[in-house]
């Protein structure tokens, strides 16, 4: 018998602090308008910690597939903000959840999350794992400096998850992972240090990539973009989401868009608009899902997935 994967729940969470674009202005050289018309960020949220948020978001998605935490036999963190350098931040929130088996974090920066739903899905359908959380959690404005208007409006702090369980049909229908280590000069960050980022190149960049991977997941697949009924991307800037929309054929409105409420929180953002989508009943069994991230590295990662985890 064939084992596939299918997604059985969904979980989300946000620190409670929000902070409004004119909460800037004044103190930075910035506008609401200028950031509105940008990037499409409205306000996003600052505080918790990287183990707090993922806790919150791994224990809610639990509770949405119908399990107990030790039925749980894997959790696969995404984040490039782990709260310590050692042990992964994992192997904590795996124990104040309560999982059984394994855990690892995972770092891909903000293509993190969806690298993260397809190792889940690779470690389920080889048999080695019947139900593993993937969880994307990233308290950004750790690495922020405040004081650079290009980069301290942009990023926030936000976690999001999924159940993932064995199931006979097979409903990761084509993914692609990808990376250019030859960009890494466009987004970084050193230890100790804060995000540096040539923002116009990584727009340019980000779209292209965005385009390309997501065609290939498509192809994959064996569907095309009007089969698509919803599209879940990464939550930069609205600007990149409108583009490569656009250039996929994929109409804005198919689009889940959240980063107005939580601008950019890296490997929270594909599972919190996901959550946000979910939650607000816009997804309904059988619709085809396409995942699309891009992040530093610079690294992209796309993939297509057949929806049925709604109640
Ligand atoms: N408020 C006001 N002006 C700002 C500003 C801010 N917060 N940030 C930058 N500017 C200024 C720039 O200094 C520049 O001024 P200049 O013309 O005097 O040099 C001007 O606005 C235009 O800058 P530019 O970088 O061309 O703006 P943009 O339209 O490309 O928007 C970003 C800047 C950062 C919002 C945009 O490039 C972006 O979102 N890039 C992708 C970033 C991203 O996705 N990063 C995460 C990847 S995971």
């Amino acid at each position: 018998m064939a084992i596939g994967a299918k997604i059985t729940g969904w979980g989300s969470a946000v620190p409670e602090k929000i902070v409004k674009n004119s909460d800037f202005e004044g103190r930075l050289e910035t506008s609401d308008q200028w950031i509105v018309e940008r990037t499409g960020i409205r306000e996003r949220r600052w505080g918790g910690t990287t183990t707090s948020l993922a806790v919150e978001a791994g224990a809610a998605a639990i509770k949405s597939a119908g399990l107990s935490p030790s039925e749980i036999d894997l959790v696969i963190l995404s984040t490039t903000t782990p709260d310590q350098t050692t042990p992964a931040t994992s192997s904590v929130v795996s124990h104040l959840i309560g999982t059984s088996g394994g855990a690892f974090d995972l770092n891909a920066a903000c293509a993190g999350y969806v690298y993260a739903m397809v190792v889940g899905h690779a470690m389920v359908a080889t048999g080695v794992n019947k139900k593993v959380l993937v969880i994307g959690s990233d308290t950004l404005s750790k690495i922020t400096d405040m004081e650079d208007r290009g980069t301290a409006i942009l990023f926030a702090d936000g976690a999001g998850a999924v159940v993932l369980e064995s199931s006979e049909r097979d409903d990761f229908l084509g993914s692609e992972l990808g990376v250019d280590g030859a960009a890494q000069p466009i987004l970084y960050c050193d230890h100790g240090s804060y995000l540096r980022m040539e923002g116009r190149e990584v727009f340019k960049k980000a779209v292209r990539v965005m385009v390309e991977s997501a065609e290939i997941a498509m192809k994959k697949a064996g569907i095309t973009a009007d089969d698509i009924s919803l599209c879940v991307p990464h939550q930069a800037n609205l600007r990149i989401i409108e583009s490569a929309c656009k250039r996929l054929g994929i109409p804005i409105e198919k689009a889940a868009v959240c980063l107005d409420k939580y601008g950019n929180t890296s490997s929270g953002s594909v599972p919190l608009a996901l959550a946000d989508a979910a939650d607000n009943g816009r997804l309904s069994n059988g619709d085809l899902v396409l995942f699309s991230g891009f992040g530093a590295g610079m690294t992209w990662a796309s993939s297509v997935v057949r929806w049925q985890a709604s109640k």
